[in-house]
């Protein structure tokens, strides 16, 4: 009888975690099916809206930057390398004929987003749509990696997000229009020793998107948690994960995650893992315990 709570709240966790997935292959054929209509619905493309992304100057955010702009957003790019970011604004400026303003900032120092805030305010820049993607990880044993940097991380990749968000909310609220992509990892689902500080920040973005996206649920809001698997960035040489052959063999292109990104966005998807072999990992690793799963990453993580 000791046995039966606990096996029966594990099968209940399973039927759920199948349920999730089906459901999630349901409303993703239907997204698709309407996503012609839905793009050339959206607010973008008949009301002027100007959408901020963090992490702009590469990667996954340079994509996403192209997407916003290309489906008729003005943006805001936001990082620290000004020559990267200004690059960009030129190539978007030529090629969507959107307007990009570059905005230099260090997200690690707590002062940096109140400061972008105030020059988004002197510029009379009003952000309907908020892309926090700006993030980056550091393999190997929490007691011996930095504790700058991986305090740093949790600057980026959480404290940042979550006061951008903050700040810029009440007025997409006011217009009743925008929303918030956040950027996750597929780390979110399982704890990660050997890069523990990286899967706890993503495992909050992921908790913290879900609970805003329920409690906008009254809105018109868009609010979607992109949740990437190993993608071919500069992440991977950064963090020191691009050496591991389980990162090299499965890595998307910056581009393929970008665009499932930006129109589960546009769709209001909940979560979008994009690629099925990170879908298939998330879906298992919900099947097995969380000492398993642990137990699995640590190994495969071990340096
Ligand atoms: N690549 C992957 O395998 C992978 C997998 C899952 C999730 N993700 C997530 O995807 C997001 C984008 O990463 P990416 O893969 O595109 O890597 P990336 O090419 O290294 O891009 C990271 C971006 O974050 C910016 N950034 C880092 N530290 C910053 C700081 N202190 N202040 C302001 N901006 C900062 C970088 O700009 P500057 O250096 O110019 O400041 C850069 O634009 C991250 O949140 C990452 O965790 C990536």
């Amino acid at each position: 009888m000791r046995g039966f709570f606990p096996l029966t709240s594990r099968f209940v966790t399973h039927c759920l975690a199948c349920g999730r997935l089906i459901m999630s292959f349901l409303v993703k054929a239907r997204s698709r099916a309407f996503s012609f209509r839905r793009l050339n619905g959206h607010p973008s493309m008949t009301q002027h809206n100007t959408a901020l992304i963090t992490g702009a100057s590469s990667g996954i955010g340079r994509e996403l930057a192209i997407h916003f702009a290309n489906g008729g957003n003005d943006v805001v790019l936001v990082a620290r390398s000004e020559d990267k970011l200004r690059e960009l604004a030129t190539e978007i400026e030529s090629q969507s004929g959107r307007s990009a303003t570059v905005i230099t900032s260090d997200l690690s120092r707590i002062e940096s987003v109140d400061q972008l805030c105030n020059e988004l305010t002197q510029r009379s820049i009003t952000i309907n749509t908020l892309v926090n993607n700006a993030g980056f990880g550091a393999l190997g044993k929490f007691s011996e990696l930095s504790a700058d940097r991986q305090t740093d991380m949790v600057m980026v990749n959480v404290v940042a997000l979550t006061r951008l968000t903050r700040q810029l909310l009440p007025s997409m609220l006011q217009q009743n229009r925008g929303g918030i992509l956040n950027v996750g990892s597929i780390a979110a689902y399982q704890a990660g020793p050997n890069m523990a500080v990286y899967y706890a920040t993503k495992a909050y973005v992921l908790s913290f998107t879900e609970a805003l996206r329920e409690e906008l649920s009254g809105t018109k809001l868009h609010v979607t948690c992109l949740e990437p698997g190993p993608t071919e960035t500069g992440f991977g040489e950064d963090s020191g994960m691009g050496k591991l052959d389980i990162f090299s063999s499965t890595a998307m292109t910056a581009k393929a995650v970008a665009f499932a990104g930006y129109e589960g966005y546009l769709n209001n998807e909940d979560v979008v893992i994009p690629g099925w072999k990170n879908r298939l990992m998330v879906t298992s690793a919900g099947f097995l315990p969380r000492f398993a799963t642990r137990k699995l990453v640590g190994k495969m993580q071990s340096a």
